[in-house]
């Protein structure tokens, strides 16, 4: 793992979008996606940047259960709102929340991703040290999967919803094991809440009980954080 330390949120997210257009020009053509809070401003400079995606295909990390992509909490809307509308891929994948048989839907998205090796990866944080949806306990050797969402992880999200009661309470994900076969993954972990889940990613204290720290195993994975280290 290298992690990258920055003083400003914007020289963290200028570093992140370069490390995508540049992930793409040394010939990735597969990308994996996450959305939340802290994806936004990378999407933002990436909408900016003259990179083009149209020859390129694109898996999310998860959706969440219940909600139609013309949801505004949906994340199939989110990659539409943030990204999508101004650069396309030739193929997006994103879960289907709807589906009839959810557990259905995981084999699916994960038989999908097995025929196109995703070959980079980005990933957010949760407090509790989930990526994706895969909450503390999740095996390090799931694949797409179909999770109960923690409590914690609801209030969490719950900023972007009228009401937590409005916020759904499963989501599809990929598993920690879909994660790990992409050939590279930027993390990116901003602000206070995440410092002790990073923290532990850090000591590579390889656990499940914090879903992140299986990174420590992975050959490579940058992290780029505006936390410093504590003392400095
Ligand atoms: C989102 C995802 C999640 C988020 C994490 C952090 O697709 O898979 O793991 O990356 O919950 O969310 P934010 O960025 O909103 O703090």
């Amino acid at each position: 793992m290298r992690i990258e330390r920055f003083s400003s949120q914007a020289a963290l997210y200028t570093r992140a979008a370069a490390i995508v257009i540049e992930a793409k020009q040394h010939g990735a053509t597969t990308f994996g996606l996450a959305t939340g809070g802290t994806m936004e401003p990378l999407y933002a400079n990436i909408c900016k940047a003259a990179i083009d995606f149209s020859q390129c295909i694109s898996f999310n990390l998860d959706e969440y259960v219940g909600l139609a992509a013309t949801h505004q909490q949906s994340y199939a809307y989110y990659m539409h709102k943030h990204l999508f509308h101004a650069k396309p891929f030739q193929a997006s994948y994103l879960p289907n929340g709807l589906a009839a048989d959810p557990q259905e839907e995981a084999a699916r998205y994960e038989a999908l991703l097995q025929q196109h090796p995703v070959d980079f990866q980005l990933l957010g944080i949760g407090q509790n040290g989930h990526i994706g949806f895969n909450e503390p306990g999740t095996s390090f050797d799931s694949v797409t999967h179909l999770v109960t969402l923690e409590a914690s992880t609801r209030q969490a999200n719950a900023r972007f919803f009228q009401s937590i009661d409005e916020v759904p309470t499963q989501a599809l994900t990929m598993g920690i094991q879909s994660i790990m076969r992409a050939k590279c993954i930027l993390l990116i972990a901003v602000g206070e809440a995440k410092r002790e889940a990073l923290e532990r990613v850090l000591a590579a204290d390889y656990t499940e009980e914090i879903p992140a720290t299986v990174l420590a195993k992975h050959p490579n994975v940058i992290i780029l954080t505006d936390l410093q280290e504590r003392g400095v």
